[in-house]
């Protein structure tokens, strides 16, 4: 089995991408996501949106957007899973079993829902005026995202530790609540890149929408130009030399250029090239950093439909994780099958518990798949899924005939194989011993009863 660091994060869909989005997470998430060792997941936090924002067609242009420029700036969906959070119906269903297990007192101290309060009390509001329980409840869905993945590393802004530290919380207190000592959720970390350039908007502040001082990624070279020849500079005239080390526009420059143009561009800065010359020195080498993608971009953005595509086979990838993980935690809590019930309490009673528990149920999809749980109520095995009850009847059938079992282990789990294929698995163990233990335990659960 390979150990891959699933890496995941998301994006809030309610603005257009600027360049210091580009620079400060797009690039380096696409670059993170070729390492041979990455399992990325990245997503459209659309639901997240939604909080934020009430304009449906901002909503819409956003997701678009958004997701052309991850493809267009290199994104290779083969190799990650890109997929818009409001096509994964799996994460509001887990948003609302951790909202049930989630403290009021953890979220009580969200920063963001603090904030708000903090600015209604001192306009002398309502403490509450104007919260919805959407932002409330931002960190709890913000959770579901990140645990429904088992994501290891969630690489976000500084603004956002705080949330993946209550995902971690929250997904704790479920492992406890409901895991009988198996652990359901991975413990996320937060992932902040220090080397990665935060670039300077057009005043020298943080380029942000929020400011007002960006400058447009993708949407034309001219909008581009323009934005560039906004940018503030000292009042040196052509010929006085410059200071590169208190110029944002000599930072910008940076963040996209070679050591060695960088080294050549301060030269001549401080030769005293001219702010006018400078400017379209920056326009020059962004252009060529960006232009083929801008290219693609546009092509992507003609064509709606063919987005609309690629993002339903992300989802159709996230949701072949989430699904069948989504099963397993509503069998935890009690959300479990009636029928399956009924066979539990007749086996029980026929064999006095001693013998192995197989529990059918039915999945969303119509397919048929069975768990077999030892003497003592653990979980030994959980099969496949078969088309129909009689495929799933044969193979429960074949397992207790006594024939010798074909035992695949794989890391700490194991699988049964018969006639060439995987049927059932085993749970990820949380070592080899208890892997073995397991091992035994099913082989006494399917030894034929000698009655
Ligand atoms: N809240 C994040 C932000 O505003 C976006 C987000 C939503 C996210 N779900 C996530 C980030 C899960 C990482 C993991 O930046």
């Amino acid at each position: 089995m390979t150990t891959r660091t699933r890496i995941l994060t998301g994006i809030t869909t309610t603005g257009t991408p600027h360049l210091g989005n580009y620079a400060g997470a797009i690039r380096p998430a696409i670059v993170a996501s070729r390492d041979s060792n990455a399992d990325s997941f990245y997503f459209l936090a659309d639901y997240h949106a939604l909080i934020k924002c009430d304009d449906p067609l901002r909503i819409q242009r956003s997701r678009q957007e958004i997701a052309a420029t991850w493809l267009a700036g290199g994104l290779d969906v083969e190799r990650v899973t890109f997929y818009r959070q409001s096509d994964i119906p799996e994460i509001p269903e887990l948003t609302w079993l951790l909202t049930c297990v989630a403290a009021k007192g953890l979220l009580n101290r969200a920063h963001a829902y603090k904030a708000s309060v903090d600015k209604n009390v001192e306009a002398g509001e309502d403490p509450d005026a104007g919260i919805t329980m959407g932002l409330y409840s931002y960190p709890v869905l913000m959770a579901a995202d990140i645990l429904m993945f088992n994501a290891h590393k969630v690489p976000v802004g500084r603004d956002q530790i705080q949330h993946v530290e209550m995902a971690r919380d929250i997904g704790q207190r479920f492992n406890h609540l409901f895991g009988q000592g198996k652990e359901f959720f991975t413990m996320p970390e937060a992932l902040i890149e220090e080397s990665v350039a935060t670039l300077p908007g057009l005043d020298g502040r943080k380029m942000s929408k929020s400011y007002d001082n960006t400058i447009p990624l993708f949407t034309s070279a001219k909008d581009m130009k323009d934005a560039i020849s906004r940018i503030v500079t000292d009042s040196k005239a052509p010929g006085e030399a410059k200071d590169p080390d208190n110029s944002h526009l000599f930072t910008l420059y940076q963040a996209f250029s070679t050591p060695a143009q960088a080294a050549e561009f301060r030269s001549e800065l401080l030769h005293g090239l001219g702010w006018g010359e400078a400017k379209n020195r920056l326009f020059q080498l962004l252009d060529a950093e960006l232009g083929e993608a801008r290219e693609r971009y546009h092509q992507l953005i003609a064509r709606p439909s063919d987005l609309e595509d690629i993002l339903r086979a992300g989802a159709v990838k996230a949701r072949a994780v989430a699904t069948p993980f989504l099963n397993e935690l509503r069998e935890a809590v009690g959300l479990r099958s009636f029928a399956a019930q009924v066979q539990v309490a007749a086996t029980t009673k026929k064999k006095a518990a001693k013998a192995a528990r197989f529990i059918s149920f039915r999945e969303d999809d119509g397919s048929f798949r069975f768990r077999l749980l030892s003497a003592d109520g653990e979980q030994l095995l959980l099969s496949r899924n078969f088309a129909d009850g009689k495929a799933a009847g044969a193979v429960t059938k074949q397992l207790q005939s006594g024939q010798e079992l074909d035992l695949r282990t794989e890391g700490n789990a194991f699988g049964i194989w018969l006639d060439g294929a995987c049927v059932a698995d085993s749970p990820d163990f949380a070592d080899a011993s208890a892997r073995d233990a397991a091992v035994d335990a099913l082989r006494i659960a399917l030894t034929p009863a000698q009655d």
